[in-house]
């Protein structure tokens, strides 16, 4: 990497600090400030992180202008076509497509590592019934860090991977379950002559009374919306996964964390908040007067799906979707929810509108994923569990790049602090 730099100088002292500038393959170069804090005495100050960088990564890049995005150097658009969820795995795990042989062998493994151990399923009982399978997931998999005592040095190469392919392969297992509990459904157990996908669709939706048959348009559609889903850079819960391993915590732990983190509304939550948001949209008429809702700032709504701090032009995974809820719906010869209409009317009337044009608020891969979810038949409160399942493979793939590259050390961030100035205690009878 070429190195180039900047200078930054301190008006108030005169003091100057010359930085590296760090050239990456695509995107913006980065000013390493490593030393700036020795050499000016100061911070960067960047609430949510829009112009910091944290890391290197080679896995996903995006370019938010052109909306584009990239897995390994592979444009989203190419992998949903012709990839499959599991083969998009190997790639984000290892850097390669996989040949003929070693997506033979990684289906094996996933294969062989999708049973989860029987008393972690005595866990769901404490659950209440109604309890979101997001909150469900958020303690099953952080108890996988009870189980796996065989792979606890995360230092360890071999261990590191072993836990990755535990991950992917029980991350269907636990969300089907976490579904099954919440129904009151006795848990199916995974059928390894089955797909990756296929698998997730048979324990969610088979029981042990009847035969299941899997539907291929929705198998096909599910592989899809895994794939378009599995990684996304530095997202919020990709950082929390990173923020929390850097610690040497075990990854089960920091998946889990990943998983609190996508489940709110702001992140993987839209997707449940979007359809709620459609769902409470009696008619098209009403649409006008939601855009009016999201513009006003004393109004806390905002319009769930759109808007993205990297794509300020229309997210590729969106536009994956939208044309793929089409095919789905026609292909289950399902007529369009009339909430697909409104979708279609608030999109245009949004991106018609100068305040999401000035913003360049588009839609954003939560804002169709819905429509695609509801389609094949996923219940509302799991939108956001098959977002987990998807991305775990991402979060892990981070994990494991975090903890090979040399550069990687505890996370810290320092701060401005605004509080009180230093002062004494003030005993309780001489307080006023
Ligand atoms: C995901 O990071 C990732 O990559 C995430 C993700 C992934 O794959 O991991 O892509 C998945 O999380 C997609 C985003 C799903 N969230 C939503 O759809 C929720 C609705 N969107 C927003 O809350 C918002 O757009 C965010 C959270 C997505 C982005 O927030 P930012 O970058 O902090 O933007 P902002 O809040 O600073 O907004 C900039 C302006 C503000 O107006 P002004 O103060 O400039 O006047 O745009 C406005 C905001 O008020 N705005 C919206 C809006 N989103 C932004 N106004 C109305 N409705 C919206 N949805």
């Amino acid at each position: 990497m070429s190195k180039s730099s900047v200078t930054i100088t301190d008006n108030r002292t005169g003091k100057s600090v010359e930085l590296p500038v760090l050239h990456g393959t695509h995107g913006p170069d980065a000013i390493d400030i490593k030393s700036l804090h020795r050499e000016l005495g100061m911070f960067t100050y960047d609430p949510g992180y829009v112009s910091t960088g944290s890391c290197r990564s080679a896995i996903t890049y995006i370019d938010g202008d052109e909306g584009i995005l990239l897995y390994r150097g592979y444009p989203i658009e190419q992998l949903a076509q012709h990839s499959s969820y599991l083969e998009v795995c190997y790639l984000l795990l290892y850097g390669e497509l996989p040949s003929t042989e070693q997506m033979t062998e990684f289906r094996t493994i996933i294969r062989h590592h999708s049973m989860v151990h029987e008393g972690l399923r005595r866990f769901y009982s404490g659950f209440r019934h109604d309890a979101h399978p997001m909150a469900i997931m958020v303690g099953i998999v952080g108890a996988l860090s009870a189980f796996y005592h065989d792979s606890l040095d995360v230092t360890d190469p071999e261990h590191r991977e072993i836990s990755a392919h535990r991950l992917i392969a029980k991350m269907p297992t636990i969300a089907a379950d976490s579904y099954k509990y919440s129904i009151g459904q006795p848990f199916m157990y995974p059928d390894n002559s089955l797909g990756y996908v296929e698998n997730f669709l048979r324990m969610m939706f088979a029981v042990p009374t009847e035969p299941y048959e899997i539907n291929p348009v929705v198998a096909r559609a599910l592989n899809l919306i895994l794939i378009l889903h599995a990684d996304h850079e530095q997202n919020a819960s990709a950082s929390t996964v990173r923020l929390a391993s850097s610690s040497g915590a075990s990854p089960f732990a920091s998946i889990s964390a990943g998983i609190g983190s996508l489940w709110g509304p702001a992140h993987g939550g839209a997707n449940e908040a979007v359809i709620r948001m459609l769902q409470s949209i009696k008619s098209v008429k009403e649409v006008p007067k939601l855009i009016e809702r999201a513009k006003d700032k004393n109004d806390s709504f905002r319009l769930m799906g759109f808007g993205h701090r990297i794509y300020k032009n229309y997210d590729p995974r969106a536009k994956i979707i939208r044309a793929a809820c089409h095919d789905v719906l026609k292909a289950l010869s399902t007529k369009p929810e009339p909430m697909f209409e409104v979708a279609l009317e608030l999109e245009r009337i949004a991106l018609e509108d100068d305040y999401f044009r000035e913003r360049k608020l588009y839609p954003n891969v939560d804002f169709y994923s819905g429509m695609i979810f509801k389609a094949i038949g996923i219940p509302l409160n799991m939108f956001t569990v098959v977002f987990a399942m998807a991305r775990t493979v991402g979060w892990i793939a981070q994990w494991m790049e975090m903890m090979e590259d040399p550069e990687n050390r505890i996370g810290r961030p320092r701060q401005l602090y605004v509080g009180s100035p230093q002062r004494d205690y003030v005993p309780l009878d001489k307080r006023r």
